[in-house]
């Protein structure tokens, strides 16, 4: 008896003990966690940040990761017209809300995207004839109603995106044709009007060296800026592909806007490659991920890098450029790629 007992002290001291360490070790532990992408931006006063998308609300190891090694978050689709104002005058902010309190909860801030795109406009609205003053009316209780509705949520607005073609020329989009280029500037004083503390920004693709289409977007804040237009940032998409060759000049145009007076972000960054991928595509994919980074970061005004989703298994890329994808540092099993490390490593990881 007196043996059984000795033994059942012994066991509980053991379990006691089992289950004492893994409190006592806590500390330690979590000191020797690795620093996330997130936490390795911000020692440089800068956010890394990835897209998401509702439909993606569903996978629970997803969002695991994307609540914590990311600093920063847009919604990839949730904030657009389509979505935002379904019908005139009727406005529906389940979706965005949904990836807004994800960040809330996970302490990343929100780039808003998009208040004016030519893409994803409700029917309502593209299949309407509308005057000039109509057109008007509706861009800016559009865009007061959303900015209102995240005010004191959203960092950055992408005010206008993609507002020029390949040759720095005005996109023909139905604001550009019905009221003239004077939409820009009028989008980013409502804007301003309804929430002075929000960042707006211009956005676009094929804007990461210097060329017509980034001159035409240097050009133009250069004139808003002259004439107190609140124009604060030019988001660079950055959405590269392998067979075309990493664009040249990336730090000194992020420069010369710097130097302009705007900040800097890299919002929409990917970088595909034609399928499938080898150990040395994504060897060269890791290496661009990385110069990108390092050009935000030798630019005191780039505020930050946001990669367009961060896992394969939700790229918008497949759908759009069939044959091509990989695009993403994590794979479509949500493991480290190359690229993902990379980014660690220049980061200071
Ligand atoms: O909502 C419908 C759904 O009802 C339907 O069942 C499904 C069937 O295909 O389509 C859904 O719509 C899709 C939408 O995303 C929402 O998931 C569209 O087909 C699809 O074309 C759309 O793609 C988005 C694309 O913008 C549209 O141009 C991508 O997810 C989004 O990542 C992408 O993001 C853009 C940025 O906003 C601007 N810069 C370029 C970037 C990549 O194209």
């Amino acid at each position: 008896m007196t043996r059984i007992l000795a033994a059942l002290s012994a066991a509980v001291c053991l379990t006691a003990g089992l289950a004492a360490a893994p409190a006592a070790a806590a500390p330690a532990a979590a000191e020797h966690r690795p620093r996330t992408l997130g936490e390795l931006a911000e020692k440089h006063h800068k956010y890394f940040g990835s897209a998401t998308d509702n439909p993606e609300f569903t996978d629970a190891a997803y969002l695991k990761l994307l609540g914590s090694e990311f600093g920063q978050t847009t919604p990839g689709n949730a904030m657009k017209w389509y979505a935002t104002e379904p019908e005139r005058g009727v406005f529906d902010f389940t979706a965005a809300d949904q990836v807004v309190a994800f960040a809330k909860a996970h302490h990343q801030k929100v780039r808003g995207h998009t208040l004016i795109w030519h893409n994803q406009l409700p029917a309502w609205l593209t299949e309407g004839t509308w005057t000039p003053d109509e057109l008007r009316a509706i861009l800016k209780n559009h865009i007061q109603t959303e900015v209102r509705h995240f005010k004191g949520q959203v960092m950055h607005w992408d005010v206008v995106n993609e507002a020029f073609n390949e040759d720095g020329t005005y996109r023909e989009t139905l604001f550009y044709k019905t009221l003239g280029p004077g939409y820009i500037a009028d989008a980013l004083r409502w804007a301003h009007e309804t929430d002075r503390h929000a960042k707006l920004y211009l956005n676009d693709y094929n804007v990461d060296g210097i060329g017509p289409k980034s001159d035409a977007y240097y050009t133009l804040i250069k004139q808003l800026k002259a004439d107190g237009v609140p124009v604060e940032g030019f988001g660079i998409q950055g959405h590269l592909a392998l067979q075309y060759g990493f664009p040249a000049d990336v730090q000194q145009n992020m420069q010369r806007f710097a130097d302009l007076g705007v900040e800097v972000a890299v919002t929409e960054l990917d970088i595909r490659m034609n399928l499938p991928a080898t150990p040395d595509k994504l060897a060269t994919q890791a290496t661009w991920y990385a110069d990108y980074v390092k050009a935000c970061l030798a630019v005191k005004k780039c505020v930050g890098v946001t990669i367009w989703d961060y896992t394969d298994k939700y790229s918008w890329i497949p759908a759009v450029f069939p044959g091509e994808g990989a695009a993403l540092p994590y794979d479509e099993n949500l493991l480290p790629k190359p690229a993902y490390y990379s980014i660690k490593k220049v980061l200071g990881g």
